[in-house]
């Protein structure tokens, strides 16, 4: 072969295999080699086209990086329009649009719809001819877009050529361009650093990032796309059902959601709806309803478009995460360990589907960087389960009567100075349990279900105890008569007695709950167990020094400073003192039992089913392993999930043991 051939061979099977991996990387999430053998190809790559710049195509995977900054964006006219949804908003828009549907086409039987999270981004047209990327434009106003080839050019997850062959001759790729969350806060978190300007929430941030005029800006920001249709496409027999087609698309290199499926009927739908909102919180991007799509694509032309939205689908919305709303006032709560929180209170707002009335400002930083001010129109964020915040301030509605908010120098409950220490974000009262709220709270978090789990203690009767005088600490709960207690708010004999009945019951214990009942600063469940189970007695974690203390698996200095702070301090004494002698009482913790994975290094990698790797970890340390970030000849074991990737061919090539999530939860269950 003359020698021009063998290189351009050369060049075209690295190509071909560096797509293959960008495929199984960012579209599939499922790579096959490790990071650093796909470094080594695309510097194979990039050597070998320095060598023979006059073969450097415009679709190889080295031309990602950006180029010149343009003018101006040119505009592109779509050749099939880019249409909108219309939307539904409850489940009864939704039955009444399927019902619609039926109607028109004379149908008594369910319809099949493809179910597909709308992703909040920026829509996109990616056109290919013979299997290479021409132009990639944004949607403007359906008829005529944005030139954005450039920008578009610099995303990973889109191919710069399509993977196998026998694609149309051209092909209109239709998605959304988006910034997963963690890109986002990645991004902000160094904007902020730099004290540059921060974008307000992902789609923004993908929407700005594509704004660039300079596509080696955009090749910096971390976005994706993926795709959820065709537009035009010549000389070519499309699959009949629109699901296929996507299937189609991701076999030539595009990515499709994996929460993408086929709901049989409405009734599916509405499930498969309920489905992801309650996993709206957990995915990896931010999404605002779901689309639903009659699947059969001969239904849908049968169906056609009403003005600028097809009568085949719908997005059903989900509650807005962001809403609007007026800053009434600002309260500043005192909690458990004298923390202070200013807390907003709030117009009532329907948010993230509940009503607010009120949010969380965290501490006076955060007030300083929001620029908040009373009376100011503030958006509220509620994601998922997440405690309500206000995210910012719309200054353009900025009233004339919009006043300083005042971080008070005193606490408002027992007007101890509020303390701030050097390298804190947090003001503390100094109170202590002389604090009325203080008192309140350890007495709450004391009796609460992961603490003591006291039955009928609830907050309001905490609080009646505390303000009546007939408690000043948690031993007094435990000698506490009926007679005191009737007559309180909603209070008979009955109710009296049962509460002093659970109060006795909680007296049986497990020695990590009662430390985690203690409510010591930054000592958590998970915490208290490993304490537990190193030291094995209450004794001993009293006595143990500050250094004893390190060794426990997840303790750090500073929780190691505040116990040994709680265990030295003679009202924490007296408190042990009073419970012990109230009768409190648990199980000895056999000392044979005790971390049997000391020593040990795990790695986790990949993604488990039962829980998240947080927790692996976790429970990992709990038994004594360490837990390494990732594999070396002195990893003991490697707990690979699905898509465990570069990490699992290490092990398996330094013959490191490698256990799936069975043999995982197999050897936590052995240790319980
Ligand atoms: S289909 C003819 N599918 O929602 C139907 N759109 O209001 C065209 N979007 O501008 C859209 N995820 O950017 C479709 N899975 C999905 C989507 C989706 C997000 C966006 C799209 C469009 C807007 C429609």
């Amino acid at each position: 072969m003359p020698e021009q051939s063998r290189i351009q061979l050369q060049l075209r099977t690295l190509r071909d295999t560096i797509n293959q991996h960008n495929h199984r990387y960012y579209a599939l999430d499922d790579p096959d080699i490790p990071d650093a053998a796909y470094d080594r190809l695309m510097r194979e790559l990039q050597d070998l086209e320095q060598q023979y710049p006059q073969w450097i195509s415009a679709d190889s995977p080295t031309q990602r990086v950006g180029s010149a900054p343009l003018d101006g964006f040119s505009q592109v006219t779509h050749e099939v329009p880019m249409l909108s949804l219309d939307n539904a908003f409850s489940g009864q828009e939704m039955d009444d649009f399927d019902r619609r549907l039926r109607g028109r086409l004379d149908r008594d039987q369910p319809l099949h719809y493809a179910c597909e999270p709308k992703l909040d981004g920026i829509a996109v047209s990616l056109l290919y001819r013979d299997g290479v990327l021409e132009r990639g434009a944004t949607r403007g106003d359906g008829a005529v877009g944005e030139d954005i080839t450039s920008n578009v050019r610099t995303i990973p997850s889109i191919p710069l050529r399509l993977l196998g062959d026998g694609w149309p001759r051209v092909l209109e790729v239709r998605g959304e361009i988006y910034m997963p969350r963690a890109g986002f806060d990645a991004f902000n978190e160094k904007a902020r650093q730099q004290s540059e300007k921060l974008f307000v929430n992902p789609r923004n941030a993908a929407a700005g990032s594509l704004r660039q005029l300079d596509s080696r800006v955009t090749a910096q920001r971390p976005l994706e796309m993926c795709c959820y249709g065709v537009g035009l496409v010549e000389a070519y027999a499309l699959p009949g059902k629109h699901t296929e087609i996507l299937t189609l698309l991701q076999g030539w290199g595009f990515r499709i959601n994996s929460e993408m499926r086929v709901a049989n009927g409405m009734k599916d739908c509405l499930a498969y709806y309920d489905y992801l909102l309650a996993k709206r919180a957990s995915l990896a991007y931010d999404i605002d309803g779901i689309v639903f799509k009659v699947d059969d694509i001969a239904l849908q032309q049968r169906l056609g478009f009403v003005s600028r939205a097809p009568r085949w689908a719908i997005a059903h919305k989900f509650p807005a995460e962001e809403e609007m709303t007026t800053l009434l006032g600002v309260d500043f709560q005192v909690g458990r360990t004298g923390a202070i929180t200013p807390v907003a209170r709030l117009e009532p707002v329907f948010v993230g589907g509940v009503t607010v009335s009120n949010a969380t400002l965290h501490n006076s930083d955060e007030i300083l960087r929001l620029g908040v001010k009373i009376n100011d129109t503030v958006v509220v964020r509620r994601a998922g389960d997440v405690i309500p915040k206000v995210v910012r301030v719309v200054l353009d509605k900025r009233p004339a009567n919009a006043s300083k908010i005042v971080f008070p120098a005193r606490c408002p409950i027992c007007e101890s100075v509020i303390e701030r220490l050097e390298g804190e974000a947090v003001s503390r009262c100094t109170g202590g349990l002389l604090c009325a709220a203080q008192l309140k709270e350890g007495i709450k978090h004391f009796a609460s279900r992961k603490a003591m789990d006291i039955d009928g203690l609830g907050d309001k009767l905490v609080e009646q105890l505390v303000d009546e005088g007939l408690i000043t600490s948690v031993v007094d709960l435990f000698s506490l008569q009926v007679t005191a207690l009737v007559g309180l708010e909603r209070m008979a004999e009955k109710s009296a007695a049962k509460l002093i009945a659970a109060l006795q019951a909680s007296k049986a214990t497990t020695l990590p709950k009662f430390i985690f009942a203690l409510g010591i600063r930054e000592v958590g469940e998970a915490t208290a167990v490993s304490l537990a189970k190193h030291f094995t007695s209450l004794e001993k974690i009293q006595q143990a020094s500050i250094e004893t203390l390190l060794e426990v698996p997840d303790v750090g200095p500073i929780v190691a400073q505040h116990l040994h702070d709680f265990f030295a301090a003679s009202h924490s004494q007296q408190l042990l003192a009073g419970l012990l002698s109230a009768g409190f009482y648990w199980p000895a913790i056999e000392a044979s039992k005790v971390q049997p994975l000391m020593g040990k290094i795990y790695v986790v990698s990949g993604s488990l089913e039962s829980m998240g790797r947080i927790e692996a970890k976790e429970r990992l340390q709990q038994l004594g392993a360490k837990v390494a970030g990732s594999v070396s000849a002195k990893t003991f074991c490697l707990v690979a999930g699905p898509g465990a990737g570069s990490k699992l061919t290490k092990a398996q090539q330094l013959g490191v043991d490698v256990i799936d999530e069975t043999q995982f939860l197999a050897l936590l269950k052995q240790y319980e």
